[in-house]
């Protein structure tokens, strides 16, 4: 249990162990849950709750801030790492209602079986008052689930956003020390859950315009009481204008052809000045492919045949592309084939949301010869080409 300001506590919890959500997405320092509780001279409320796996240390923490009781639990977001605990939290206290929107208030029913009777809606903008603090709720949906929102606390300044601005990090300190650390977490969350809604992060931050936030406390990672570092980071990372000048290349490879080709392309658009990430897929952290995805200007995926198809870990990455919607501006493949190979039309389809340019394939039967390399130059030399249209170069 930490003090944020009088009477404001975070009591949350570190996850240090856990290595992986929703059986996709991979952690490399574990993440949090943070929940605050916040005492008003007449009502008190609990702002989210915790993983379901960590309940107790909930309520050992909510000991800790004297919450004898609680009148409110309010629920930003229905996902189970926030609103896992929400019945034992009615059991604990069971005089507490929960708060939130329609929408969300309809997921928990669905997804925790939670009575109709035990919620009060709210609507956006709405306030409620605990005496001297009042909470004003503000709708921000889609970063990731449709019913998200935040609460404001105008008395003290602070916003809580839920996994809005958050960043899976167990971690020590209540406060951002490492901005450079941070920022990276923030960025890798931003891309793998929340970089397809950038039109409606795009709205919720301009709902934020006029609030004074001197502190951001999310649900994940440490609070920002400096909270312009993640929301200027947020506006660069959702202005489709902003591209920077790289080539993200995942590839697999059986048998080399496919690694000499993605070998070969590194260099050549090094020696043109582009700047590159080679991700090997048999081993690469998805969460760190993500992270340049966030801005990367070009896409190029390598893949041998496997059959008369792709290899199923390019498939996966296409995949993946395909719904994290980058604001990737061109794309190209690379790969190799022994007698016949359907890949490129396969890996196009599975791609299908992305809107950019595609580079034209480069394929080599076997290993890659003279004709091979001198296919990859002019694709370099395209790459080139167009990250200077773009004045990245
Ligand atoms: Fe942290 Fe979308 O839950």
């Amino acid at each position: 249990m930490r003090t944020l300001v009088k009477n404001v506590y975070e009591v949350g919890v570190q996850d240090w162990d856990r290595r992986l959500f929703d059986e996709l997405i991979p952690l490399p320092d574990g993440t949090s849950y943070n929940a605050y509780f916040i005492k008003g001279s007449e009502k008190s409320a609990l702002l989210d709750t915790v993983d379901p796996t960590k309940v107790e240390m909930l309520i050992d923490h909510l000991v800790k801030a004297g919450a004898d009781k609680i009148d409110y639990i309010i629920s930003h977001h229905a996902e189970q790492d926030h609103s896992g605990s929400l019945q034992d939290m009615l059991r604990v206290y069971p005089g507490a209602k929960i708060v939130t929107n329609p929408k969300c208030k309809s997921m928990l029913m669905d997804h925790l079986h939670i009575g109709e009777d035990r919620f009060i809606e709210v609507q956006d903008g709405e306030t409620l008052s605990l005496g001297d603090k009042t909470l004003q709720f503000i709708y921000t949906p889609w970063v990731h689930w449709p019913e998200t929102m935040s609460t404001w606390l105008p008395e003290d300044n602070i916003l809580f956003s839920c996994d809005f601005f958050g960043s899976h990090q167990a971690a020590s300190n209540l406060y951002v020390d490492d901005e450079h650390r941070v920022l990276e977490a923030a960025r890798r969350y931003y891309g793998e859950i929340m970089m397809p809604f950038r039109g409606s992060i795009r709205g919720n931050l301009k709902k934020l315009e006029d609030l004074d936030i001197q502190m951001i406390a999310p649900s994940h990672g440490p609070v920002y009481s400096r909270p312009a570092l993640i929301v200027d980071a947020y506006k660069d990372w959702i202005n489709e204008d902003k591209v920077s000048n790289m080539v993200v290349i995942p590839y697999v490879s059986m048998h080399d052809s496919t690694r000499k080709m993605a070998e070969y392309l590194v260099e050549a658009l090094m020696s043109r000045g582009v700047g590159v990430k080679l991700f090997n897929l048999t081993v690469a952290d998805i969460g760190e492919i993500v992270i340049e995805l966030v801005d990367a200007a070009t896409v190029v995926l390598g893949s041998p045949t496997v059959l008369v198809g792709a290899h199923p870990s390019a498939i996966y990455c296409a995949a993946l592309v395909n719904a994290l919607r980058p604001k990737t501006k061109f794309v190209g493949i690379i790969g190799s084939y022994g007698w016949g190979s359907k890949m490129i039309e396969q890996l196009t389809a599975v791609m299908g949301n992305l809107k950019c340019e595609a580079f034209e394939p480069v394929l080599a039967k076997g290993m890659p010869s003279e004709e091979t390399y001198s296919a990859l130059d002019e694709l370099a030399d395209n790459i080139l080409d167009r990250h200077r249209t773009l004045g990245i170069v």
